[in-house]
């Protein structure tokens, strides 16, 4: 006889990361239920008592109303809580190979403070399997509890989308999971208290997680296809802005831009699935092959940005370049795995000088993250070459003529992201 679910008159969460998916969740939650938010980073949990959110995803005083979230970095804390959520990291190490570190971490963390009948819940990315071959065993082996028997388990994937303010927590469909049909039933069931969207009960724990690790490998490859055909019509001496527009008009073209694929998730997923797959002996080619198309783009943009120099007479050895924005994605603070430090680099390699303004990325952070120290303000009449890499709306309503007036006469403005109107920028992808 399976120990008996919690009774949603008795629950107590706590919510394991408090970074982009899990501050939003705790918060979201102790709107229903007395909620403990626990994070290793002891500064964080300072910051967010004393109301600040680094991410921005959470207003101050919407953190200040959350009455029934107690944030805490002590993992005593976690006693009496009887539904554990995991949202911590799940990136890959240099290798790209997945690195389980912080989800293990968290799995004893959340094994150690179990007691029978508890659910944990995973939310992290990951590939299918990780959750019951991976973090289960870890969670028994510190609790001496057994899945099914003592204990339950479930998998949600997270959606959310840092930075958009119409696609929240609350409005976006939610996957749901269980490792019995009880357990599915419960995690369904507590989700559908804060998604208004409503949920999808999956079959299975695998089945959830292989669903949100597709939904990002989807996206990566067709944004790789839009990639190499930006690569060919360069060559061709085509604008592939041009081309999109008009394929678009066929009903069923998909609208995807090229791009620096950067961020924790579009371009650290797929390697979790590949990772599987070889795991099962398979080698992935359609999956890869457009990871390294994407992993190239930030180079091949540093490479167009010099010749057009070079074509004006600038010599990149003495050029100096503004690059406009750093963080993987507009209106977004977010630094992990940004592309841009490859057209930065890549820049740097010719000789160039380069500096990098992004009215919206924490210095410290750039500093110790990728030794790239922000500018506040680029001085007018400065620059050779100008990169608009990322569309903050401080770009946008700076408009083009302020942009072009960093520059020099004869600058070069590259537009990455098509920001701009074609007539007004040198060049884009
Ligand atoms: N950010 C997104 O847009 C997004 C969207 C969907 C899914 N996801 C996935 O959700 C997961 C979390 O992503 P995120 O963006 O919130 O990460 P994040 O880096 O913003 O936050 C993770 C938090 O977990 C904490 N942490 C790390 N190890 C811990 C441990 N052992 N115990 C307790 N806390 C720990 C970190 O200090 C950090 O505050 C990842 O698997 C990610 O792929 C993220």
């Amino acid at each position: 006889m399976p120990a008996p679910l919690p009774t949603f008159d008795n629950l107590r969460i706590a919510v394991i990361g408090l970074g982009y998916v899990g501050l939003p969740l705790a918060v979201a939650f102790a709107r229903h239920w007395p909620t403990t938010g626990f994070d290793i980073d002891a500064d964080r949990v300072e910051a967010l008592k004393a109301g600040h959110d680094q991410t921005r995803e959470i207003e101050a005083d919407a953190l200040a109303s959350a009455t029934d979230l107690a944030l805490t970095a002590r993992e005593a804390d976690l006693a009496g809580c009887n539904v554990f959520i995991v949202t911590v990291p799940t990136p890959i190490d240099e290798a790209k190979r997945p690195d389980l570190g912080p989800l293990l971490a968290a799995s004893a963390t959340v094994g150690r403070a179990l007691h029978e009948g508890g659910v944990v819940i995973f939310e992290s990315t990951v590939y299918p399997g990780a959750t019951e071959d991976d973090c289960v065993p870890v969670i028994e082996r510190e609790s001496g509890l057994h899945l099914n028997r003592d204990f339950h388990a479930g998998y949600s994937p997270e959606r959310i989308n840092p930075g958009d303010p119409a696609r929240r927590l609350e409005n976006i469909l939610k996957v749901t999971s269980g490792s019995t049909p009880e357990a599915a039933a419960f995690v369904d069931a507590l989700y559908r208290r804060i998604i208004s969207a409503g949920t999808h009960l999956a079959p299975s724990i695998r089945v959830a997680e292989a669903a949100k690790v597709i939904e990002n490998t989807q996206r990566d490859l067709n944004i790789a296809l839009v990639n190499e055909l930006a690569l060919i019509f360069h060559r061709l001496g085509i604008d592939t802005g041009d081309v999109l527009a008009a394929a678009a008009t066929k009903w069923n073209f998909q609208p995807f831009r090229p791009g620096l694929v950067g961020g924790h998730c579009i371009g650290v997923d797929p390697y979790y699935l590949t990772h599987k797959a070889q795991q099962v002996g398979y080698h992935p080619e359609v999956i890869l092959s457009g990871r390294r198309i994407n992993d190239g783009m930030g180079a091949h943009v540093a490479g167009r940005v010099v010749k057009l120099m070079t074509r004006r007479g600038i010599h990149p050895g003495t050029a100096r370049v503004l690059v406009l924005g750093l963080a993987f994605k507009e209106n977004c603070p977010d630094l992990r795995n940004t592309r841009i430090v490859d057209v930065v680099e890549e820049l740097r390699s010719y000789g160039a000088d380069v500096d990098v303004h992004d009215p919206w990325v924490a210095a410290d952070e750039a500093r110790a993250k990728y030794g790239i120290v922000l500018i506040d303000a680029p001085p007018a009449g400065s620059y050779d070459a100008i990169v608009l890499a990322v569309g903050h709306g401080e770009f946008l309503a700076a408009g083009v003529d302020a942009i072009r007036a960093l520059g020099k006469a004869q600058s070069v403005l590259f537009d990455v992201k098509h920001l701009l109107p074609r007539e007004a920028v040198d060049d884009r992808l």
